[in-house]
């Protein structure tokens, strides 16, 4: 169940089946400090935190502009509406795609905060168990070729549901205990009408893999599938 606070300028939502007790105070980093709640910090664009909250974990991030834009606001979004804010976008496409039972992150919480013209951001989301990204498992050379196929298998299913993801790199893939794959981190994504734009960040994937020492071919052949 989706519950709304609403308190002056500050906008918080909720899925109620995923905290027993739920305190807007998860969103404040003094206060998960403080109370010990963090478990681990990601470095990604921004701080990621790693939360233990009643015996479950969850991934906070708040949202951080990239570019040139982020030298001069590096938190602050225009504000339009509540529903084209940077959280409940992400937070409803999430949830779409996780009830199509495709492999993404379970959405938990939002908020936004809104100043005069603009707003800060951020997300809650349920944490998958894995045990690393594509860029670690490639790094430490654990990738196989069943690996591959299965990485093969999931781009295929985001590709069936027209899913368009704008920042598919090795970062935003994840890999689980029984080597199923996920994708994380969909700001700025959406239903796509061309087909052609899933390609498009097939080659943005490949190029993140292109940094990799020992990155093999295995993309070319996945990108040609997708042809
Ligand atoms: N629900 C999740 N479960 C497990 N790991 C996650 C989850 N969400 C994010 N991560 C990890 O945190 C990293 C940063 O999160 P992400 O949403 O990509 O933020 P950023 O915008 O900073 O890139 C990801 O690359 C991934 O490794
Ligand atoms: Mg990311």
């Amino acid at each position: 169940m989706n519950e709304i606070i609403r308190n002056k300028n500050i906008y918080i939502q909720y899925d109620s089946n995923e905290f027993h007790n739920f305190t807007d105070k998860l969103f404040s980093i003094d206060y998960i400090t403080k109370e010990g709640l963090i478990k681990s910090e990601i470095n990604g664009r921004g701080k990621t935190y790693e939360i233990e909250l009643e015996g479950r974990r969850f991934i906070l991030k708040n949202y951080i502009r990239g570019g040139l834009i982020s030298k001069i606001s590096h938190d602050k979004y225009l504000f339009d509406s509540m529903a084209s804010t940077r959280s409940v976008k992400e937070y409803n496409f999430l949830y779409i795609l996780f009830k199509k039972g495709l492999p993404v992150p379970k959405p938990a919480a939002l908020k936004v905060i809104k100043n005069k013209f603009t707003y800060t951001a951020s997300l809650i989301t349920c944490k998958i168990q894995n045990n690393g990204t594509l860029h670690d498992f490639i790094m430490n050379k654990k990738m196989s070729l069943d690996l591959w196929n299965s990485l093969e298998l999931t781009l295929e299913k985001f590709y069936n549901e027209n899913v368009y993801h704008s920042d598919l790199n090795s970062k935003n893939i994840i890999i689980d205990q029984e080597n199923n794959f996920y994708l994380v981190d969909f700001d700025n994504s959406y239903f796509f009408y061309k087909k052609k734009l899933f390609k498009k960040s097939l080659i943005r994937l490949e190029r993140s893999l292109s940094k990799l020492n020992n990155y093999k071919s295995e993309m070319k052949k996945i990108i040609e599938k997708f042809n």
